[in-house]
């Protein structure tokens, strides 16, 4: 049986007999013997490996170089060096494939652009191995959350005929290339989800508390470093609550993943202390243990305009924050993490409930310093009345969306939910800069290898 690297180094014993599987990191070659530095993947450490010239499948150690796959059986022994508590003595070695001297991963030190071009091998660096790692700790500590909070996970669709953010920025999913919707698969026009959250709002209309955790597509036209034309979205839902319980939940998932991070994730968060940002660290408990701060838009505004930075977009009640003004208000006026609420109405969708004052909707923001929006959320608009009005205004036919008026019409209840970007959460806990580098193959504009 093979047994990961990860476990062989978390060994508490020595092991007379062990097999592993690997690639090669570097060699290291003398006249009686070599070492071979061996990574899986399992972890961020790689183990150091042993080999006597003459064992069984040691002619083949020429071929054992950088990048090559191998086999070892060996024993596992302490490890007299520094720093490294095991190693393997191999009885025996076994060359599963050789990679030429054209492997692209010779020398440390790579750019990200250049990775990102070869992103089929990229996932082989410690770097890029620690970011999916925690990609995959990250999503099971999602489930975790909702799990223990009795929230149900449904599976919203991904083909879908309504366009939730009323933004228009959809991919259309057609087979038929006359461009009739009457003559195509679904007998009508239908599109990658930008949003799971009108099917998600039908769900917590009868589960009360429900999530989703899945793929969503965006068809914007952005050339930013937080922008992907398809990521993964989880969006909870909750009947009987309002905007404040929308809040709470939202600054409380936060903290909870970073929580998770910071507990389980020694080794990879080590690495991206070292080469991606130095503050990660205290940055992750600064959140995990103190409060968010939370500021109106119209006191945002304020903050903005009274502060001494001038914008490139200039600053006016009514405007959509940019990502320049977000990063200011947590950067520089709270220097931490930041919920924004009561958005003009005029730039948000029609879902979002209205505020007395007819100028705002519950409309609410999570910014966190260094990457600025993480959350997107609200409180629904449950009046039927005020709905209808809003789709109308918005140019919505009850035609495609009478099934979410109904919601309205049969026991309707407040309710409120948020969106949460988890490649912009991954960036956050692990300081990447840029989003093309924490999803597995990124799909931008002009952008669709792999
Ligand atoms: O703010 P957004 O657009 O909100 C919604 O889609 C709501 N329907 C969510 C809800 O209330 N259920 O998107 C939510 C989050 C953003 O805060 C951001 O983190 C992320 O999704 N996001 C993107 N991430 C990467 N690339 C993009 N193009 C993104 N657009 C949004
Ligand atoms: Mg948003």
């Amino acid at each position: 049986m093979r047994i990961s690297v990860k476990n062989l180094l978390n060994s508490e014993k020595g092991q007379e007999s062990v097999k592993l599987g690997g690639w090669v990191r570097t060699r290291r070659d003398s006249k009686e013997f070599s070492f071979i530095e061996v990574n899986d993947g399992s972890c961020l450490q790689g183990i150091q490996v042993i080999v006597d010239a003459g064992i069984p499948g040691s002619q083949e150690l020429s071929k054992m170089s950088t990048g090559a796959s191998i086999e070892v059986v060996g024993e596992l022994v302490e490890s007299p060096g520094q720093g490294q508590s095991w190693e393997v003595r191999a009885h025996e070695v076994k060359l599963l494939g050789s990679a030429p001297d054209d492997f692209p991963l010779q020398k440390k030190g790579h750019s990200a652009e250049f990775l990102r071009s070869i992103a089929h091998l990229r996932p082989r660096t410690n770097l890029y191995g620690a970011v999916f790692r925690m990609r995959s700790r990250l999503a099971y500590a999602v489930h975790r959350f909702f799990n223990e909070r009795d929230f149900t996970y449904v599976h919203t669709p991904i083909i879908t005929a309504s366009d939730c953010e009323g933004a228009g920025e959809m991919f259309q999913v057609t087979t038929n290339a006359s461009g009739k919707p009457e003559e195509d698969f679904f007998a009508k026009r239908s599109y990658l989800t930008v949003s799971g959250q009108l099917e998600g709002e039908t769900f917590a209309c009868a589960l009360s508390n429900i999530y989703t955790f899945g793929p969503t597509f965006r068809a914007e036209n952005s050339h930013t470093s937080r922008h992907a034309a398809e990521f993964w979205m989880i969006e909870p839902e909750m009947a009987f609550c309002d905007l404040e319980g929308d809040m709470d939940l939202a600054e409380e998932f936060m903290q909870f993943l970073v929580r998770d991070v910071l507990e389980n994730n020694e080794g990879d968060l080590s690495i991206f202390e070292r080469f991606v940002d130095r503050g990660l660290r205290s940055r992750l408990e600064a959140l995990a243990t103190g409060g968010f701060n939370r500021m109106s838009y119209t006191e945002a505004v304020e903050r903005l305009q009274n502060s001494a930075k001038s914008f490139d977009y200039p600053v006016e009640w009514g405007m959509n924050l940019q990502s320049e003004h977000e990063r200011y208000l947590c950067e520089e006026v709270v220097k931490g993490p930041l919920t924004v609420y009561n958005y003009p109405k005029s730039i948000k969708p029609f879902y979002m409930r209205s505020n007395d004052d007819g100028k705002t909707v519950t409309a609410m923001d999570v910014l966190v310093p260094g990457v600025g929006e993480i959350i997107g959320g609200s409180q629904r608009e449950e009046r039927y009345d005020l709905l209808k009005a809003a789709m109308e205004a918005h140019d919505l036919s009850d035609d495609h969306y009478g099934w979410y008026l109904d919601l309205r019409k049969y026991g309707t209840v407040p309710h409120a939910g948020f969106g949460a970007g988890f490649e912009r959460l991954l960036m956050y806990v692990t300081g990447m800069q840029n989003i093309r580098d924490v999803i597995p193959f990124a799909r931008t504009p002009g952008n669709c290898e792999f």
